[in-house]
């Protein structure tokens, strides 16, 4: 039989996951559009659950306070309860699932074509990118998820400090 890893449990870090298929993070645009947990997201997660999987990551969920219509968040301690209520969701249609969450700070842009970039942050700034990456995840572990996905891609703030249009002259350039 071919694939036979793929059905065999994988201890990553503390973590064991029953086999090793992921559901990986996909936007979705059902939350509402403050970035609450709805019964349509819900919904969505138990039937994917079902599949058998081995860990399933939950879509990335905003870390500041900025807009963002209709994305999920963990932008405070307000959100907690309706993820706690997504886990629960996802456990009890899946027990053995392993569940993550992606957080993600975006830079921001307005209307008049302005783009935040990483040469715009003073350094006590940097250090509010750190915090709201661990408030973020505390508030993961207090909805029950099992990890956290950080969100490393296109113009996401991490991805943008890696690039090399990242012109910053400090040590958090070149
Ligand atoms: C509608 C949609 C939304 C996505 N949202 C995210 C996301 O929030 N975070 C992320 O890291 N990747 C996101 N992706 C990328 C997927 O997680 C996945 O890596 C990508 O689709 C490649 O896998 P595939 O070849 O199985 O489609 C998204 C993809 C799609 C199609």
């Amino acid at each position: 039989m071919g694939y036979v890893k793929l059905f065999t449990p994988v201890k990553v870090g503390s973590i064991s996951f029953p086999n090793r298929i992921q559901r990986t993070s996909m936007v979705s645009g059902l939350s509402s559009e403050d970035g609450y947990v709805t019964d349509e997201l819900i919904a969505r997660y138990r039937r994917e659950a079902k599949g058998g999987g081995g860990s399933i990551v939950v879509e990335a969920a905003v870390i500041i306070t900025s807009k963002s219509p209709f994305n999920l968040r963990i932008s405070s301690d307000e959100f907690i309860p309706g993820l706690q209520l997504l886990v629960k969701n996802i456990r009890e249609v899946n027990p053995e699932i392993k569940i993550g969450i992606q957080i993600m700070q975006h830079l921001k842009l307005s209307r008049s074509g302005w783009r935040q970039k990483v040469e715009d942050f003073r350094r006590e700034e940097l250090l509010e990118i750190v915090k709201n990456h661990v408030e973020a995840t505390r508030r993961a572990v207090e909805a029950g998820f099992d990890f956290v996905e950080i969100h490393m891609a296109h113009a996401y703030v991490l991805a943008s400090f890696l690039s090399r249009s990242n012109k910053r002259t400090d040590e958090y350039g070149g």
